[in-house]
């Protein structure tokens, strides 16, 4: 089982995007898989079709009143489950203020989750966090073995890394000596401009200078599927669908799933990779039903897109 973090303290770089598709593209590929929503937005859930009303039992029951993963957990689709969130989840760092080991409470409702003697119940289990670095994002990352950093390429992109990075560090010398920094997934790319290509090349620069000291980002690369711009991408959670169910065709389906071949370590790192997933497409009947005629599919450029995306703090 491959246990893994999306973090990122900031909003808007495309974590939620990456947990879901992601998890979607391992899920199509015949992957078990399980998604975590960590942040009280509970953007992972509405995105998964699980829309939150605050009656459901979510990750706060497992973190505030023990009740086990799978009493929580629901299936969203075939091989993909959810443990959802809810606004409760924003309660839970005050209510487990004084609680001894609070940041441990996911890694042993996780480990009581594995029946002793069988195989573990998830190939893949992928938490989506929220933008902090408090106490819910660290239950995340003690439980996780791995961490992928979703960052979206501007001039700012750097900045803030390294104290993430220290976290992990952190992390990892106190709670999790397994965690380790597996890679930054670079997310709304541009590929035509100058900035987007400068901010990799300083990425992979930044992470080479690390290469074989003793901290968690020692191996970490830089994803070499980049996640281009795609309104498909902005439009499938309201929706309640990944991009595979949504729209299966876009360069966002092709991305996340050339990302997800490059997880499993099936194809060579490409920027925009052959899709080997096979995604179920609808085949209409031959007869009796007017044709169906599909709209061009057009890429809008980025300036004229109505994607919103949270301007970065300086
Ligand atoms: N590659 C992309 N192309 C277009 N829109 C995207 C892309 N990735 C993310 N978005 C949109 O950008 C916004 C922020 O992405 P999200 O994944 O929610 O970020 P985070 O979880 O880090 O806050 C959302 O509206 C999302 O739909
Ligand atoms: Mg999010």
């Amino acid at each position: 089982m491959r246990t893994i973090a999306v973090i990122n303290q900031k909003g808007g770089v495309g974590k939620t995007t990456t947990t879901v598709n992601l998890a979607a593209a391992l899920a199509l590929a015949g992957k078990r898989v399980c998604v975590i929503d960590m942040d009280p937005q509970a953007h992972a859930s509405t995105h998964l079709g699980a829309e939150p009303d605050g009656t459901l039992p979510s990750l706060y029951d497992v973190l505030v009143s023990n009740k086990p993963l799978a009493a929580v957990r629901r299936m969203v689709g075939d091989n993909l489950s959810l443990i959802p969130s809810d606004i409760n989840l924003a309660a839970a760092e005050v209510e487990l203020a004084g609680i001894v080991g609070r940041e441990v409470i996911l890694r042993e409702a996780l480990a009581a989750d594995e029946r002793p003697g069988s195989s573990a119940p998830f190939d893949y289990v992928l938490m989506d966090c929220g933008p902090s670095l408090g106490v819910l994002t660290l239950n995340a990352l003690a439980a996780a073995d791995e961490v992928f950093i979703p960052l979206q390429p501007h001039f700012l992109a750097l900045h803030g890394l390294s104290k993430l990075l220290e976290t992990t560090a952190l992390v990892a010398r106190r709670i999790n000596p397994k965690l380790t920094v597996t890679g930054v997934v670079v997310c709304l790319y541009d590929a035509a401009t100058k900035l987007a290509q400068e901010v990799v090349t300083d990425l992979t620069a930044f992470l080479a200078q690390s290469r074989g000291a003793s901290v968690p980002w020692a191996n970490a690369k830089v994803f070499g599927t980049k996640i281009r711009r795609n309104i498909k991408l902005a439009e499938c959670p309201s929706f309640g669908k990944s991009v595979f169910g949504y729209a299966p065709k876009s360069s966002g389906a092709a991305d996340y799933a050339a990302l997800a071949n490059e997880v499993l370590g099936v194809s060579a790192p490409v920027v925009v990779g052959p899709l080997k997933i096979s995604v179920p497409v609808e085949v209409p009947p031959a007869v009796d039903v007017p044709p169906v005629i599909e709209a061009p599919v057009v890429e809008l450029p980025a300036r004229q897109t109505t994607v919103e995306v949270e301007p970065a703090v300086a």
